[in-house]
């Protein structure tokens, strides 16, 4: 029988289990993938702790690439012997094989390899409708990328630069820092000493920028807003530093009449259109040579315990790919 990572409670990276699963024959709109490698995003950690609650037992993970073994009736958008990448759909990427609805399923093109395909899909695409979408970064805007080591941030802050923008990127640390100015970073502001809103400002003339890319939340909320000019657009995408807490609504006013967006990649591929546009945008710039992926993390999928602590403990760069 295959093994997968599931959870029966949430908690810390110890609720992750390694246990053997049903797979089953793919009924109707399905397909059974075996997987080869599998992508680690920062949302599984939300909702094995909980953050994110999700119906228990459940399984853990939100993309994979690997190959298509059968299909179910009707699935017409890949045949068996197709190499599928996914970013979406229901939880359980973490497994050896298992069945998958085959519309968010999407060919991995020649050139890409499993590994790639499953470091860049989900991040690629995230990258992909921020930057394009949420707020269409035009040549010579300056704009502010947090977290931009890590997995979506690499990818953001290459594809930024290619699009003709002045990159001001926030880490960690010293050496995540060398890492972001060798992808796209024109400035990094290491965010454990320095205070980014007085940096960026500094680094503008005292103008501020027309877009922030906050993915760390708590931590960073309230000083990303003091990083834009007036009527600049917040874009809160994520919860790693946890949940941004509630706020009086009168600091938007206040800061310069600012716009606010919460968006999620869900919403922004609902339609197999919108999932097949953005994607194919994200094969290009692979193509392109505009974005490189180097997969710096490769665990072994029963390790996925570990991966969740490295992860959280801002110990990874780049992004993270696990291999059954
Ligand atoms: N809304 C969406 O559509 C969407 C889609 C994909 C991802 N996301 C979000 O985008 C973010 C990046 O995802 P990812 O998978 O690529 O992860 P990641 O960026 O590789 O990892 C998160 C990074 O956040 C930084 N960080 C700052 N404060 C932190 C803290 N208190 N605890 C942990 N990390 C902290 C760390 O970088 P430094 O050490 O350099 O600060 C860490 O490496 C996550 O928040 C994720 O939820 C949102």
């Amino acid at each position: 029988m295959p093994k997968a990572v599931r959870i029966t409670e949430t908690g810390g990276p110890e609720v992750l289990r390694w246990d053997e699963v049903e797979v089953g024959a793919p009924g109707a709109g399905q397909a059974l993938v075996r997987h080869a490698a599998v992508g680690v995003n920062f949302i599984d950690t939300y909702h094995r702790s909980g953050l994110y609650p999700v119906p228990l037992p459940s399984g853990i993970g939100s993309e994979a690439a690997g190959v298509v073994e059968a299909v179910g009736p009707g699935v017409t958008v890949v045949r068996p012997g197709d190499r599928v990448v996914y970013a979406g759909g229901p939880r359980g990427a973490y497994a050896e094989s298992r069945l998958v609805p085959a519309e968010v399923l999407l060919p991995i093109p020649a050139g890409i390899d499993d590994r790639t395909a499953a470091a860049v899909m989900l991040k690629g695409m995230t990258a992909q409708y921020l930057i394009r979408r949420t707020y269409p970064v035009k040549a010579g805007e300056t704009v502010l990328f947090h977290a931009a080591a890590g997995g979506v941030g690499l990818i953001a802050c290459q594809w930024l630069k290619a699009l003709g923008a002045t990159v001001i990127g926030t880490v960690g640390s010293d050496e995540k820092a060398a890492i972001a100015r060798a992808h796209g970073c024109d400035h990094v502001i290491v965010s454990t000493r320095e205070d980014t809103a007085a940096r960026v400002k500094e680094l503008t003339g005292g103008a501020g920028v027309p877009v922030v890319y906050d993915s760390v939340g708590k931590d960073t909320f309230l000083n990303s807003l003091d990083c834009l000019r007036p009527l600049g657009l917040m874009v809160s995408f994520g919860n790693s530093s946890g949940k941004v807490t509630p706020f009086d609504l009168t600091i938007l006013s206040q800061k310069g009449s600012l716009f606010l967006t919460r968006p999620t990649l869900a919403t922004y591929t609902a339609t197999r259109a919108d999932l097949e546009a953005t994607a194919n945008d994200v094969f290009d710039v692979l193509r392109s040579g505009a974005v490189k992926v180097e997969v710096r993390h490769v665990y072994p999928l029963a390790d996925a315990q570990q991966v969740h602590r490295d992860l959280e403990g801002r110990r990874t760069v780049g992004s993270v790919v696990m291999t059954p």
